[in-house]
């Protein structure tokens, strides 16, 4: 039975992943702050990134590491909150890779679709494009050194996968539940110019990307796993009013308002280009979520 090491395991994606790693024969360790939150069927043990602590033999034999430990980006950028968006991603994985003393199968580490900037422009896309980001970019800044600092494991790892995640969405505790709060509650509406696109994934599929990632042997390097059909922020709003039976009364939320209140976070919603998520395609995926609207009827 293979073991994964999984960080970050107590959060949205690791809560469904864990299960369907557990169903597939793998034995599951996570890493956490804090012991007490644990999850079922796994091993666990602690560790303290700003002490360079991991607990005794949390290391010892695990064949695979997922990466999926990250303070929330959606909270207000103060500057202690964006120490900490870049050490529990960026400082935990060379962590990791202080403490790992054996040669590893992978080393997969979240990452984000920011990778490609946070604009909206006309490009889709793709994994290879070579990405010249604006310094001023801290989203995109995150994501180069998150992938940077995962890439060092190819001197200990025989495959390194990096999951370029855009918006997750799933029932409880992601993005979803967020924005269709409003428009339950008949103040919904579109945000900016609306015509920002979406990348978008649901949650079942992102994790079966995870499984693919291990089990695939000729996987490596960077995949974005993204959903085929392509959104902007109003066609989102419009098709969460239509499953909720809710009119969009309201007009669009300008931007300076949102980046009045959210200050140069508000980005993450009034920006947004298109990503191709066909490479994964190529190892036995299909997504199974391809329209929005399949994944709402699922999770709304
Ligand atoms: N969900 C999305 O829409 C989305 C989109 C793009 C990328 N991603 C990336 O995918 C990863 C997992 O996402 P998720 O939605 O499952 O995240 P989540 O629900 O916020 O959980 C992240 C986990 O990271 C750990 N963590 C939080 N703050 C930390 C800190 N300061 N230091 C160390 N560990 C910390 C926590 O685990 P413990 O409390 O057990 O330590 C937490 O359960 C994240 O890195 C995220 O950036 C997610």
């Amino acid at each position: 039975m293979e073991t994964v090491l999984i960080t970050g395991a107590t959060g949205t994606i690791g809560g469904q992943l864990i299960p369907l790693l557990i169903q597939n024969g793998y034995a599951i360790r996570i890493l956490t702050r804090n012991k007490t939150k644990g999850a079922i069927n796994t091993a666990i043990y602690e560790w303290d990134i700003e002490k360079n602590y991991i607990e005794e033999g949390a290391l010892e034999g695990v064949d695979h590491i997922i990466h999926l430990a990250g303070s929330s980006v959606s909270e207000r950028w103060t500057s202690k909150r964006k120490q900490q968006i870049l050490d529990s991603r960026i400082k935990a994985a060379n962590l990791l890779f202080q403490h790992s003393n054996h040669p590893l199968k992978t080393f997969i580490s979240a990452s984000g679709i920011s990778y490609y900037g946070t604009k909206t422009v006309d490009k889709i896309f793709k994994e290879e494009d070579i990405i010249k980001f604006n310094q001023s970019d801290f989203l995109a800044y995150v994501t180069h050194n998150w992938e940077k600092a995962a890439d060092q494991f190819a001197s200990k790892a025989d495959r390194v996968i990096k999951v370029r995640t855009p918006v997750v969405m799933s029932k409880t505790g992601g993005a979803l539940e967020r924005i269709a709060k409003p428009i339950k509650m008949y103040v919904g509406s579109p945000l900016g110019t609306g015509k920002q696109w979406i990348p978008w994934v649901h949650i079942d599929d992102l994790c079966k990307a995870y499984l693919t990632a291990i089990q695939h042997h000729n996987l490596s390097g960077a995949i974005n796993v993204s959903a085929p059909e392509h959104i902007t922020n109003k066609s989102l709003t419009k098709a969460i009013a239509k499953k909720l039976k809710r009119p969009i009364l309201l007009p669009k939320v300008p931007g300076f308002i949102l980046r009045l209140l959210f200050g140069k976070m508000a980005a993450i919603v009034l920006k947004g280009s298109r990503v191709d998520g066909s490479k994964i395609t190529q190892f036995d995926f299909d997504y199974k979520y391809k329209t929005i609207s399949s994944a709402l009827d699922d999770l709304l």
